[in-house]
């Protein structure tokens, strides 16, 4: 399967920090914001990857992440113009996605712990899946209905009366018929091609189902200076109490078979002399 990751936008609610640098780019604690949706694709096995930005960022992304071969991936870029909405990223992904599943994660949005993308990849039979997360105040989202199976039955967005307690994150993967189904989407009165209007398209057909995250996973969507001090306090404790990074790219490659150990000595090797470096020497290289 092949991976689709948004990281445009306008990132207005990180005004003025986003002048210096788009949202995605901005640190979460050791590491830029996008090395954590990379992750989420990688070490589910994804290892084509295209990502989507604006044509002022997309040069600085492609300088920071290069071809992806230090990872042994390959990733693509793709323009969006205008931030038209994030079910555009499904039109613009058109040639990439080759009307074959795909997954699409939202560049500024953190997963820790399994997400249940890597075994839904080796059973995924068509339709389209989006993702369930519980949080105590499901008002300020999209909120699904799911019955026993999984199969969705309703979605709202910021709805007044929820009627569960399981709110939709910026991961999904869907079939090939979502570039149509795209296409086919009327603007929203903020002019966006909505996400919610593909997956309601979807869920008409009797397409949509859920995976229900559980406990041992954690969601984040860093899009405001709160959520992004959040994510940095929750990844640097993570880091301090485990040991572990969070989102090592050179670790995750090198654990999922992508890369070889001399690959990865290779990789180390240009890395400047830092904290960073260090890790994966002493943790990846032994
Ligand atoms: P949002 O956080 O909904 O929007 P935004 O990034 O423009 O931020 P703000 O509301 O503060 O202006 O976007 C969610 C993710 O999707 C984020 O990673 C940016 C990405 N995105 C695009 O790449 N293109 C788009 O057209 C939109 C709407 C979002």
């Amino acid at each position: 399967m092949r991976g689709v990751i948004l990281a445009g936008g306008a990132g207005t609610r990180l005004f003025p920090l986003s002048q210096v640098a788009s949202k995605q780019l901005q640190p979460v604690y050791d590491k830029p914001m996008i090395y954590y949706p990379l992750e989420t694709l990688m070490s589910s096995g994804i290892k084509d990857i295209c990502l989507i930005s604006s044509p002022h960022d997309l040069p600085i992304f492609q300088r920071v992440l290069g071809n992806g071969h230090q990872w042994g991936i390959e990733l693509s870029y793709e323009v969006q113009p205008e931030p038209g909405g994030i079910a555009q990223a499904v039109i613009i992904g058109e040639s990439f996605v080759r009307q074959e599943p795909f997954a699409l994660v939202l560049g500024d949005n953190i997963f820790y712990g399994p997400t249940g993308l890597k075994p839904l990849i080796s059973t995924f039979g068509g339709g389209a899946v989006i993702w369930g997360y519980p949080v105590k105040d499901p008002q300020r989202y999209g909120v699904i209905e799911i019955d026993s199976s999984g199969s969705v039955m309703s979605i709202e967005e910021k709805p007044d009366d929820p009627k569960s307690d399981l709110v939709v994150p910026g991961l999904y993967v869907y079939d090939g018929t979502a570039v149509s189904r795209a296409k086919g989407l009327t603007p929203s009165n903020r002019g966006e091609l909505e996400i919610t209007d593909l997956n309601l398209s979807f869920l008409n057909d009797g397409q949509l189902s859920a995976v229900e995250l559980g406990q041992d996973v954690t969601w984040m969507d860093s899009g405001t200076h709160e959520s992004l001090l959040e994510s940095s306090a929750f990844v640097a404790a993570i880091e301090k109490e485990h040991g572990h990074k969070v989102a090592c790219l050179e670790e995750v490659a090198y654990k999922m078979g992508f890369i070889s150990q001399t690959e990865l000595a290779q990789t180390i090797e240009k890395m400047p002399k830092s904290p960073y470096r260090t890790y994966c020497e002493r943790s990846i290289l032994g």
